[in-house]
């Protein structure tokens, strides 16, 4: 049986990212998989830059990666209420590449913020910023964990079972859909 293959993307960048540790969380209760962590330290999108040097390997191996991936689990924080410029950056180079690695391709968001809402304006934005692309959104609960800051312990364990229970239910329902996308 060849292992689920799972594409992790956090929209932060911070070393000590709380959607890192909620990203990694989700991986952990995903169970057995081949997972891949997205690198979206890339350069600002630019169509001179394009134009002069072309698409930058590591957009080529991003689109690359989303492609292979048979799902893909974003976890990123909101900006002022919206995506955060990384991720948009990353969708945008992506997008200037040859094919969409996007179309028909599973993906579930979940979201930390360090105000109450834990991000969920920016999910919207982000279900926004990917429909561009014809995705399959997962079906699984909408997992947002507000004062992100306070809710991991020092082994970035999720502390709250609320939190736990629902994030085992979105990659649960995600994990089930790839089982159903392999089957047919
Ligand atoms: C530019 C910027 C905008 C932010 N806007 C919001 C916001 O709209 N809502 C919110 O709850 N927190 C906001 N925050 C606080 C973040 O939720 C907090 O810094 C969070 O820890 C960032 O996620 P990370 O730990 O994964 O990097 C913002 C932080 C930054 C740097």
């Amino acid at each position: 049986m060849i292992q689920h293959r799972l594409l992790g993307i956090c929209g932060s960048l911070r070393a000590p990212s709380v959607n890192r540790k909620l990203l990694n969380e989700a991986i952990r209760l995903y169970g057995p998989a081949d997972v891949q962590i997205a690198d979206l330290r890339l350069p600002l999108y630019d169509g001179d830059l394009q134009d002069a040097e072309g698409i930058p390997q590591a957009v080529e191996a991003l689109s690359a990666q989303i492609a292979d991936a048979d799902a893909v689990l974003i976890a990123t924080p909101e900006y002022n209420k919206a995506i955060t410029g990384v991720l948009k950056n990353a969708l945008d180079w992506v997008s200037r590449t040859d094919a969409n690695p996007w179309k028909a391709k599973l993906v579930a968001i979940v979201s930390a913020s360090a105000g109450r809402t834990g991000g969920e304006a920016g999910q919207y934005s982000v279900i926004h910023a990917l429909a561009a692309f014809r995705p399959r959104m997962s079906s699984g609960p909408m997992l947002t964990v507000g004062e992100g800051y306070k809710q991991f312990d020092e082994d970035g364990r999720l502390i709250n079972e609320r939190y736990v229970d629902k994030l085992t239910q979105v990659v649960e329902t995600l994990r089930a859909e790839v089982d159903d996308a392999r089957k047919s």
